[in-house]
């Protein structure tokens, strides 16, 4: 019996709806029969009974390419029920090829020359100055090599790097067996002037730093007298070692000792170099000739300007020189584009 809501068109028994023509009962049989398993090969019996053709229902499942014509049962076996619960490869999809990133073009380091390993001492220069500079400008000694290049903060590694091959150094046995500690140098890596003295004395090597003793302190007199601060002049000396007694350095222990001198002032690069005393001048310039002399001309060394002058300790022994010394020291001033104060 029909209800009251019903549209009187539902089959009692789940059958087809009533009021469908026969073509759609039969489609619709065959629908039922496909979903429940059953394959229709070949033809499409839907066409057969009027219907649209299966393709072209929304429903029609896609096949899967993964499960052969042959499969066994209306689902395929349980093996291929399995392998349809699992998702289906991504298709490939012809997707314009991927474009992949430019390799980035990262500037090469610059080439660094390597860090110096001081092996063996390098050779003094030999060479005298020309007779045509014997009054005006002398280079000495080789120009420098590459090292312009560097920054300061690579320079200032290669000279820590330096400092620590200083401080291993043997190569003066009578001078290692006596010393406390080596005295590589102090002052900044852009020093604008460089001063170079003759060898740590008993201070110096007790402190590990040049120019701490009474001489430090004319030193530093002198170098306040020109308007210019201590801290800002980067000091050395021909040796790193005390000589033993404070005796003077030997020229083998020059020798020795100069490679390490050079790469330093090759690091630092001053501007102007400030040799205090024979020894300096002797051992830097490969120069006899007495400072009385060398004060007066305009040396240069690797294109650096130089003033040689007294040295501080020479000018504790013999005040009267001092007013020499103050005349280097305002050459030098000229010379490094300063104006000298008027009195020391
Ligand atoms: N005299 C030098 O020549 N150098 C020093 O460091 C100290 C004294």
């Amino acid at each position: 019996m029909a209800s009251e809501n019903s549209t009187g068109n539902e089959p009692e028994n789940g059958g087809p709806p009533l009021g469908l023509d026969l073509a759609q009962q039969v489609a619709l049989q065959i629908e039922l029969l496909r979903m429940a398993g059953v394959r229709f090969l070949p033809g499409d019996p839907a066409k057969l009974a009027g219907g649209p053709p299966v393709a072209q229902r929304k429903t029609q499942a896609v096949p899967n390419p993964k499960i052969p014509e042959t499969a066994p049962g209306a689902f395929g076996s349980l093996a291929d029920r399995v392998r349809l619960q699992q998702p289906a490869p991504p298709a490939p999809v012809n997707q314009p090829p991927v474009s992949l990133p430019k390799p980035q073009l990262v500037p090469p380091a610059r080439p660094v020359a390597p860090a110096p390993v001081i092996e063996k001492p390098a050779k003094l220069p030999t060479s005298s100055p020309s007779p045509a500079g014997l009054f005006g400008l002398e280079q000495v000694g080789t120009p420098a090599d590459g090292l312009e290049e560097l920054d300061a903060s690579t320079r200032l590694e290669r000279l820590e790097i330096l400092r620590a091959q200083v401080a291993a150094c043997k190569r003066c046995p009578a001078l290692v067996a006596e010393r406390t500690q080596t005295v590589f140098g102090v002052g900044p890596i852009d020093a604008e002037l460089c001063v170079v003295g003759e060898a740590p004395g008993h201070n110096e090597d007790k402190l590990g730093e040049p120019f701490v003793g009474e001489a430090g302190q004319l030193l530093n007199k002198m170098l306040a007298a020109c308007g210019i601060e201590r801290s800002k002049v980067f000091i050395c000396n021909i040796l790193r070692c005390r000589p033993p007694a404070n005796r003077q350095p030997q020229a083998d222990e020059a020798a020795s000792c100069n490679p390490f001198l050079v790469e330093t002032l090759r690091l630092v690069r001053p501007k102007f170099l400030c040799l205090m005393g024979a020894t300096a001048t002797r051992y830097l310039l490969d120069q006899p000739t007495g400072i009385g002399v060398l004060r007066k001309r305009d040396l240069a060394w690797c294109g650096i300007p130089v003033q040689a002058t007294y040295h501080p300790a020479y000018l504790l022994r013999y005040p009267d020189k001092k007013r020499d010394a103050w005349e280097d020291l305002q050459r030098m001033l000229t010379r490094m584009g300063r104006t000298p104060p008027a009195h020391s």
